[in-house]
């Protein structure tokens, strides 16, 4: 049967590469990126069903639009893969007043999926990957949720990016019939860094990470990424996280904390409604 893949962050990096895979194996595939031209080009390399939606997924409001957008058009998803994400050196607000690398890589990814649940249960075999930095190794305390407002572009990052294992977990519980993976790539040759404004001692700084860590390819990461999404890997059928070798990675004593793991999850709803952007707590 016919299945439909929806990647968001689909104009350039994993997301892309990730895209072009599963539309060569058959997948209807709805690519969301943010750059036209950029998503032209895409087009050009996708097969057999595919549809390109320009949208800012750093704004919740555009997120709804999009998600609900999808939903009359799909009646089952069986695939969403997250992997929007910027990296940033000073401080940037949406103009809905979120932190734009947490909007960006995980407030828009709660609200995306909360929006879609119900086709993505219709599929038989349901899954989300989230893309982002999985098994970090630090934790969240309440008083990093909700961000707060002085905190930097490099706290919200990370913030974000530990919010994944948090909501893989809390996900999991929740709709056990959804498989959920949250991936760390490692380093994989993508034009994240290079995308950054950056300035002498940033730029030489990411230079050298990419030399002492010799990234992979991007279309070597993004086989293991749709290994994953057909459930060829059976440490993923089995873990949430997942390293940068396709192996699963241990939950620490910081991220099975319930509390945290609750508190997380609601405060994110929280902001959510309070921009009237989630109707019923259907997740
Ligand atoms: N590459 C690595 O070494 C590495 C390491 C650790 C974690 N990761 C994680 O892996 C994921 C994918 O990274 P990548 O390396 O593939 O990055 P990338 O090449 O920069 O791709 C990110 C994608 O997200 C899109 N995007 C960014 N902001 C958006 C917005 N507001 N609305 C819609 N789309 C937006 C980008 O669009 P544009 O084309 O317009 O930029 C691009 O298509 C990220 O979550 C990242 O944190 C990557």
């Amino acid at each position: 049967m016919e299945k439909t893949a929806i990647v968001v962050g689909a104009s350039d990096g994993i997301g892309k590469q990730t895209a072009i895979e599963l539309s060569k194996i058959g997948y209807t595939v709805v690519g969301i990126g943010r750059n036209k031209a950029k998503l032209s080009q895409l087009a050009k390399q996708l097969q057999g069903k595919f549809e390109t939606i320009q949208a800012d997924m750093s704004l919740l409001s555009t997120t709804a639009q999009v998600a609900t957008q999808i939903l009359e058009h799909y009646a089952q998803i069986d695939l969403i893969i997250h992997t929007a994400d910027v990296l940033l050196i000073k401080r940037q607000e949406t103009s809905e007043g979120h932190e734009l690398t947490l909007a960006t890589n995980y407030l828009s990814r709660f609200l995306f999926n909360a929006i879609l649940l119900d086709s993505l249960k219709k599929s038989p075999a349901p899954r989300i990957i989230h893309v982002a930095a999985a098994g970090m190794p630090f934790k969240l305390n309440v008083k990093d949720f909700p961000l707060p407002q002085s905190a930097s572009s490099f706290k919200g990052h990370t913030v974000g990016q530990l919010a994944n294992d948090y909501y893989g977990i809390m996900f999991s519980l929740k709709h056990p019939t959804v498989k959920i993976n949250v991936l760390n790539p490692g380093m994989v040759n993508t034009n994240i860094r290079k995308k950054t404004e950056s300035n002498f001692l940033v730029s030489m700084v990411m230079k050298m990470m990419e030399r002492i860590a010799k990234p992979v390819g991007v279309e070597a990461y993004s086989h293991s990424v749709v290994d994953i999404a057909l459930g060829k890997n059976q440490e993923a059928n089995r873990t949430i996280l997942i390293n940068s070798k396709g192996k699963g990675i241990k939950l620490s004593k910081g991220l099975q904390n319930t509390a945290i793991q609750e508190h997380i999850w609601e405060q994110t709803e929280q902001l959510i409604k309070d921009q009237k952007l989630l109707k019923t707590t259907n997740q």
